[in-house]
C-alpha cells in the first residue's frame, strides 16, 4: 500500500436505505482506481445468496431470536471472507453491513484488530425523510428482495424492516476509534481521529459525493495534423477533418447535453481548439494533458520501434507500467487526474470532457469500475462521443460515431 503498511477495513454503519452501499462501493472504485486491492463484502448479497432474497420484514426484528442468529451467522460469513482477502494480498476491503449496535462493531472490530487491520467506521446517517423515502422508492423497492412483490406492498414491508433496525440502533461513539459520518449525503461529515494522507484522500473524496443524476461526456479532439501523420504527443493543430469534427460536436452538445453543460479541456492546441465551436466557457486543465511520451514525443511508432526496440519491447510487455523515458506511464498519468476525478464527482452539471486518448481511458476505467491495469486497451476513437450515466450502483454507456471520418480512427499507430 502507497502510505501505509496496515491493512485497512472500512466498516459501514447506518440504518437500510442511508446509502451504505452507495458510498461503499464508491470508495472501493476510487481506491482500485489509484491501484489499491480494494473488494466491498456486503451482508445483504451473503443473507440472499444463503437464505434466499424473499425476508419477510419480522426476520429483522431484533426480538426474533432465530432471525438473529441467522443474520449473526450471515454477517460473520461475510466477515471471514473479508479477513481472508485482506490476508490473502488485499490491500483495504469494506465491510457493507448495517452494524446498528456497539455489540456487533465491538466484535468485528476485534476481528479485524486481531489481524492486524486498522478499522475505519463509515457512518451514514440521514435526517431528511424525503431522501430517505426517495431512497427506498428508487433503490429499494426495486432490490432483488422484492422481486415481483407490488411497490406499495415492498415500500410497507420495506419501513417495517428500518423501524426494527432504528429500534436497536446506536450511533458510532468517540470511544470506538476511526470514525466519519456522513450526514444526509454530504451536507455535514464529522472526523474523528482519521490519520494519514490515504484516509484525509478518501475523506476529501467523500465530500464531493452527491447523487444527483447527470451525464459525463467524454470525447478526444478532433483529427490533429500529428493525427495525420502518425506522430504521438507534439501540440499540433487540428486537421481539416478535426476542424469538421469541432462543427459537429458543437451541434450535438447544443442538441443533446444542453447549454448548461461544463466544458473541460486540456492545455493542448487540439482540444481547445475543439471546444472554440461550442462558444461555451471551458476550462483547461494541464492534469488533462495527454500522457507524456517524453524522449519519443513527436515520434511515429514506427520509429519508436526502428530506433529504440527496447523501449518498444517493454511498453509492449507492460503498457500500463511502461514510463517514457523522461515521460510517463498510464499508470502516473492516473495519479495526475485525482483532482479532476474530485472535480468530476463534485459537480451536479453535465460535464464535457473534450481530452486525449490516454487520459480518457483513465478518465473511463475510473468512471466504468474497469480495473485500472485495463485502461491502456480501453476503445476510446477519434470522433466519437462517449455518455456515460452514474446509476445508483454503476454507470451506463451510450457512444454516438460522428463525421468526418478521420484518417486513423482509433489510433493504433500512434500508440498510446
Ligand atoms: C441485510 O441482510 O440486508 C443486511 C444485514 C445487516 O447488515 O444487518
Amino acid at each position: 500500500m502507497a502510505d501505509s503498511t496496515r491493512k485497512l477495513a472500512f466498516v459501514m454503519v447506518g440504518l437500510p436505505a442511508r446509502g451504505k452501499t452507495f458510498i461503499a462501493r464508491k470508495i472501493a472504485r476510487y481506491l482500485s482506481w489509484l491501484g489499491h486491492r480494494t473488494m466491498v463484502f456486503n451482508v445483504g448479497s451473503y443473507r440472499r445468496e444463503r437464505l434466499g432474497s424473499r425476508q419477510h420484514h419480522s426476520f429483522f426484528d431484533p426480538r426474533n431470536d432465530a432471525g438473529q442468529a441467522a443474520r449473526r451467522d450471515v454477517a460473520l460469513a461475510a466477515l471471514d471472507d473479508m479477513l481472508s482477502f485482506l490476508r490473502e494480498g488485499g490491500d483495504i476491503a469494506i465491510y457493507d453491513a448495517t452494524n446498528n449496535t456497539r455489540e456487533r462493531r465491538a466484535l468485528v472490530r476485534a476481528r479485524c484488530e486481531d489481524e492486524g487491520l486498522e478499522v475505519v467506521f463509515v457512518e451514514s446517517i440521514c435526517n431528511d425523510p424525503a431522501l430517505v423515502e426517495e431512497n427506498i422508492r428508487a433503490n429499494k423497492a426495486r432490490s432483488p428482495d422484492y422481486e415481483g412483490v407490488p411497490e406499495e406492498e415492498a415500500v410497507r414491508d420495506f419501513r417495517m424492516r428500518i423501524a426494527h433496525y432504528e429500534s436497536a440502533y446506536e450511533e458510532v461513539g468517540e470511544d470506538e476509534g476511526h470514525f466519519v459520518k456522513i450526514i444526509d449525503v454530504g451536507r455535514t461529515l464529522v472526523l474523528h481521529r482519521i490519520e494519514g494522507y490515504l484516509l484525509a484522500r478518501v475523506v476529501h473524496y467523500l465530500l464531493n459525493l452527491h447523487v444527483q443524476p447527470r451525464s459525463v461526456w467524454l470525447t478526444r479532439h478532433g483529427e490533429s495534423e500529428f493525427n495525420v501523420l502518425g506522430r504521438i504527443g507534439g501540440d499540433s493543430p487540428l486537421s481539416e477533418a478535426g476542424r469538421g469534427y469541432a462543427r459537429t460536436l458543437a451541434g450535438v452538445a447544443r442538441e443533446r447535453i444542453g447549454p448548461d453543460v461544463v466544458v473541460w479541456t486540456s492545455t493542448l492546441r487540439r482540444t481547445i481548439e475543439t471546444a472554440e465551436a461550442l462558444g461555451l466557457p471551458t476550462r483547461a486543465w494541464r492534469a488533462l494533458d495527454e500522457i507524456d511520451a517524453g524522449v519519443c514525443d513527436a515520434m511515429t511508432y514506427e520509429e519508436i520501434a526502428d530506433g529504440m526496440p527496447q523501449e518498444y519491447e517493454a511498453r509492449q510487455a507492460d503498457k500500463f507500467r511502461y514510463r517514457y523515458p523522461r515521460g510517463e506511464s498510464y499508470q502516473d498519468v492516473i495519479q495526475r487526474l485525482e483532482p479532476v476525478i474530485f472535480e468530476l464527482e463534485r459537480e451536479r452539471r453535465p460535464v464535457l470532457v473534450i481530452g486525449h486518448q490516454a487520459v480518457l481511458r483513465a478518465l473511463y476505467a475510473y468512471m466504468m469500475d474497469r480495473p485500472p491495469n485495463e485502461c491502456p486497451y480501453v476503445s476510446i476513437p477519434l470522433h466519437t462521443i462517449l455518455e456515460l450515466e452514474p446509476t445508483a450502483y454503476g454507470c451506463d454507456e451510450r457512444r454516438i460515431d460522428l463525421p468526418p471520418t478521420p484518417v486513423d480512427p482509433e489510433g493504433f499507430r500512434q500508440g498510446p
